[in-house]
């Protein structure tokens, strides 16, 4: 199984190839799921176009599509939540207040309904899948989940469905991120190992975008590391002419 929001771009399709190289069937779900939205002018303003969609699920032949209307994920007298504690409470948990607990019962009812073997999400979104990862060991879920390279544009940047909201200038500024990425990973390549020091070379490739956060931490607890030799991740995420990004690398 792909859950997605819809809007597909390339990143899912590589997803759902991905999938495919995995299991006999795959069922794409696209539900663009309001309980995990905080903002509702971004809920209001997330793409949509599900013609198209079906028509990239059909060329990829994927053998399901499950789109179900809000009414029919959450009839009237929903009244459950998953919630997921530690992993979730740093950076896009304490930015985006409840996001993550929409992501968990989304993700939970999605797979209680299809049940499928395996999963499939992008590392594009790092803190969701160690979110998703926890939930899925913590409920004794029967599902391997499976993590995709994250796929940029020919310019670096990750694709998202929100890119398509970036005017050309902004797109432009939005470079900085993944320029920051390369600039940790070519000093983690030249031995730097300090989290603050990387985190002060993904600072100044930044600039002066409006950033959230950018920092570098432990890529199991996302929290602190422990030791210099330990593996790292830099987590970054902005707003860039109005949309919010984010992104990622792992170091080691
Ligand atoms: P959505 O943003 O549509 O993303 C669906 C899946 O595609 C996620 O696993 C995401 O990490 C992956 N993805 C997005 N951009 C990618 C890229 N550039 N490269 C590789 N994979 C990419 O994430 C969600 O939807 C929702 O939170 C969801 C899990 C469906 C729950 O509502």
């Amino acid at each position: 199984m792909v859950p997605t929001m819809g809007a597909l771009h390339v990143g899912h399709v590589s997803l759902i190839r991905r999938a495919q190289s995995i299991g006999a069937s795959v069922v794409v779900s696209i539900f663009v799921n309001p309980l995990q939205f905080g903002d509702s002018s971004d809920l209001a303003t997330y793409p949509s176009d599900i013609d198209r969609d079906l028509d990239i699920c059909r060329e990829t032949s994927v053998d399901l599509v499950w789109a179900p209307s809000v009414e029919h994920m959450y009839p009237s007298g929903f009244a459950t939540r998953v919630s997921v504690t530690g992993v979730s409470v740093p950076f896009e948990g304490h930015h985006r207040p409840g996001h993550f607990d929409g992501v968990a019962t989304v993700v939970t009812k999605l797979f209680s309904v299809v049940r499928p073997d395996t999963a499939v999400f992008g590392a594009k979104d790092f803190q969701q899948v160690a979110v998703i990862k926890r939930l899925t060991s913590d409920l004794g879920l029967p599902i391997t989940i499976d993590v995709a390279p994250t796929v940029r544009d020919h310019d670096g940047l990750a694709l998202s469905s929100r890119n398509v909201r970036l005017e050309p200038p902004a797109r432009t500024r939005a470079l900085a991120i993944p320029r920051s990425l390369r600039a940790a990973e070519d000093a983690w390549k030249s031995g730097v190992r300090s989290s603050r020091e990387l985190e002060a070379i993904v600072a100044t490739e930044l600039g002066d975008l409006d950033i959230e956060y950018a920092a570098v931490v432990d890529p199991s607890t996302l929290s602190e590391r422990t030791n210099d030799d330990d593996s790292a991740v830099v987590l970054v995420a902005a707003t860039v002419g109005g949309v919010r990004l984010i992104d990622n690398v792992v170091l080691g």
